[in-house]
């Protein structure tokens, strides 16, 4: 694929190009992929509705893009190197012609067993080649997925489900992770038990649990693929077929599912991929995370595999049999392109050189950061310690609803600065807003960050609910795209992404909304109320803090005991994900005269600080502050 920059002065040429003219831009790029029929027309779209399509008309399978496409001059490469949990446990490389091969399998055992083109198929499984397997066999026949994260509860599951009346789940036995073996298929078993538009679940075995399988329901994945042959002719798809649904969590209760097309979001994750990992012909590429998340979609299975990246898949954490396991893994594939998580930077710093100091780290070329600010301390660590001064960092701004990295360095072509995501991709022209909309123009600036033209991969809509994305994402500022993300711009122009402006928290990379913590809480019967907000953590960037009210009988009961079930409440309606970091039992939560919680209030207290709480005596209840801060332990 060309299309790869490769000097500054280049990527200031290019990126003027893509907003000089966009659609010739996008036009010039897409010509790199087959298309079964070319597109009538490169964009169309209004961003109040908002319609958004892309290659309108364009006849495609991504996974003839990744595959047919590419097999002559890379099917013996490998497409996927695959790490186990264990590193007693043998690592698996799959060339594209064994991967091509195992999806048109999978594909054909699908189709079997009715699965058809439309269909929304759940993917609930541990990180396992099969999972890159499952999705790319779901693309081949034009079935919908939905990949549902294995650490959420089978409650979450079973909304995901709903929402996407899905027929199929596709899941595992159970799961590695660290010293943890988990029980998948009993988590699957107890969400189809409310979800009427299932029609079937298929099960890999992975840990050799004993599992119940339904019959009518339950087949294993060694059935379906049984006699299948190799061979899979790809469904045809049009540009704007959906490809995937992927739930995440907004400042409401519920999360939304976003919507990704076909056409775009090949287009953008490949280009975005070769462009902002340098990748080069033979590199290995590796991305720690789950693939349950957008950063595993984007760039684990579908960017790299378009691009004919041989890309590292790892089933565990980074401190399992000990903290050196990342770079044990990097030494022993010898990568060249590290993406992770700040979190993870940061509980490996806290772990000690030791760690690292005993792997060979020499194959590192370029570092990745997503999901979260990079605090200034993590960056020069993880730039000194494991880039040995020597690896560009490239901190990647993006998020579910952009389907690919929007705001990054170009390793060793864009000067970094720590923190600070420095500049748009080719296509992306963000703006800074205030809270009326007026445009911050110029640089030294802040404000709200939004993006004023569509780019490919770029959501369609929240499934099921257009209207629900168009408030959300199109109607805070007249005609732009919001991400709810704050955002700087220096004096250089660069871009610095100061953390979320809406009721949504980033805790260890992973988003979650406090309405959605909050309404798991009230579940608990001796709950009257709660309030969630986050507040700054040393490892996982925010954590979660619940301030809880209690209804009148819970003073029979011990507030220790009270906190550990609302716990596992929690852990039951979302996950352990989203376990308080800390809970505080209060007698009241502050509010505002027409009952508001005042947030404002309660995250000053979360932080420990209580000066500037500016003036309570406006409460409903301003008594009630003072005795929180008690409680808190926080210092009038
Ligand atoms: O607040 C931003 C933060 O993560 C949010 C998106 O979360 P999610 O959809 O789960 O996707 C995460 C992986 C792409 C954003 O609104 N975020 C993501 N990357 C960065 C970031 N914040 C600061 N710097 C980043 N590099």
């Amino acid at each position: 694929m060309t299309n790869k920059i490769n000097t500054l002065g280049g990527y200031i040429h290019e990126y003027q190009k893509s907003v000089s003219n966009p659609e010739a831009f996008w036009a010039s790029v897409a010509e790199n992929f087959h298309w079964r029929k070319k597109w009538d027309k490169v964009l169309d779209w209004n961003f109040e509705e908002p319609t958004i399509e892309w290659f309108v008309n364009g006849k495609l399978n991504i996974t003839e893009n990744i595959f047919e496409r590419q097999l002559f001059t890379h099917g013996d490469k490998a497409a996927i190197i695959w790490e186990p949990n264990n590193p007693d446990e043998a690592s698996i490389t799959l060339t594209y012609r064994e991967l091509f091969e195992k999806v048109c399998q999978f594909s054909n055992g699908l189709l079997k067993q009715g699965v058809k083109k439309g269909d929304r198929v759940v993917i609930y499984m541990p990180m396992v080649p099969e999972a890159a397997i499952a999705m790319l066999a779901c693309a081949r026949i034009g079935a919908i997925h939905s990949v549902v994260f294995a650490g959420f509860s089978s409650n979450a599951l079973a909304d995901r489900i709903n929402d996407a009346q899905a027929t199929t789940v596709l899941t595992a036995d159970g799961g590695y992770r660290g010293t943890k073996v988990l029980e998948i298929k009993k988590i699957v078993d107890e969400a189809l038990e409310n979800t009427p538009s299932i029609e079937r679940s298929v099960v890999l075995k992975r840990t050799g649990s004993e599992v119940t399988m339904k019959p009518n329901r339950d087949i294993w994945w060694s059935d379906v693929i049984a006699g299948e042959t190799l061979e899979n002719k790809a469904e045809e798809m049009d540009s704007e077929d959906m490809l995937f649904i992927l739930y995440t969590s907004g400042s409401t209760g519920k999360p939304k599912g976003v919507v990704h097309t076909t056409g775009g979001y090949m287009v953008y994750t490949a280009y975005s991929f070769k462009n902002v990992f340098q990748y080069n012909a033979g590199d290995v590429y590796w991305c720690t995370a789950d693939i349950g998340w957008i950063t595993g979609h984007s760039y684990i299975v579908y960017g790299p595999l378009l691009a004919g990246a041989t890309s590292v898949m790892f089933e565990g954490v980074p401190t399992f049999p000990d903290a050196g396991r990342f770079w044990e893994i990097v030494d022993k594939h010898q990568v060249n392109q590290f993406y992770t998580a700040p979190t993870a930077i940061r509980a490996l710093q806290a772990k000690g050189l030791e760690y690292v100091e005993k792997h060979d780290l020499s194959s590192l070329k370029v570092l990745g950061s997503v999901g979260e600010p990079i605090n200034e301390e993590a960056w020069h660590w993880y730039h000194d310690h494991i880039g040995k001064d020597r690896c560009p960092i490239v901190d990647t701004w993006w998020q579910t609803e952009t389907g690919g990295i929007l705001i990054s360095p170009l390793p060793g072509i864009t000067p970094t600065k720590p923190t600070y995501a420095t500049l748009p991709l080719p296509g992306i022209q963000p703006i800074l807003v205030d809270n009326e909309g007026n445009e911050l123009k110029g640089n030294s600036v802040e404000g709200n960050l939004c993006v004023k033209f569509p780019w490919p991969s770029m959501l369609r809509t929240t499934y099921g609910d257009h209207e629900r994305c168009r408030q959300t994402y199109f109607s805070t500022y007249k005609g732009l795209y919001f991400t709810g993300d704050g955002c700087k711009r220096d004096e250089d122009g660069y871009y610095r992404i100061l953390g979320r402006v809406d009721d949504v928290i980033n805790v260890s990379g992973h988003r979650l909304g406090t309405a959605e913590i909050e309404n798991a809480i009230n579940e608990h019967p001796l709950v009257n109320e709660s309030a969630v907000v986050g507040y700054p953590h040393e490892i996982k960037g925010q954590g979660i803090y619940a301030y809880i009210v209690c209804e009148a009988d819970a003073a029979n009961h011990d507030e220790e005991q009270i906190k550990r079930s609302i716990i596992s409440t929690i852990n039951k309606i979302i996950g352990p994900i989203a376990k308080p970091d800390k809970i505080l039992v209060v007698p009241g939560l502050p509010k505002t005269r027409s009952g508001k919680i005042m947030r404002r209030i309660l995250r000053k207290i979360a932080e420990n600080n209580a000066s500037n709480l500016g003036d309570i005596s406006t409460l409903l209840n301003p008594e009630v502050v003072a005795s929180i801060m008690d409680k808190a332990g926080v210092a009038v």
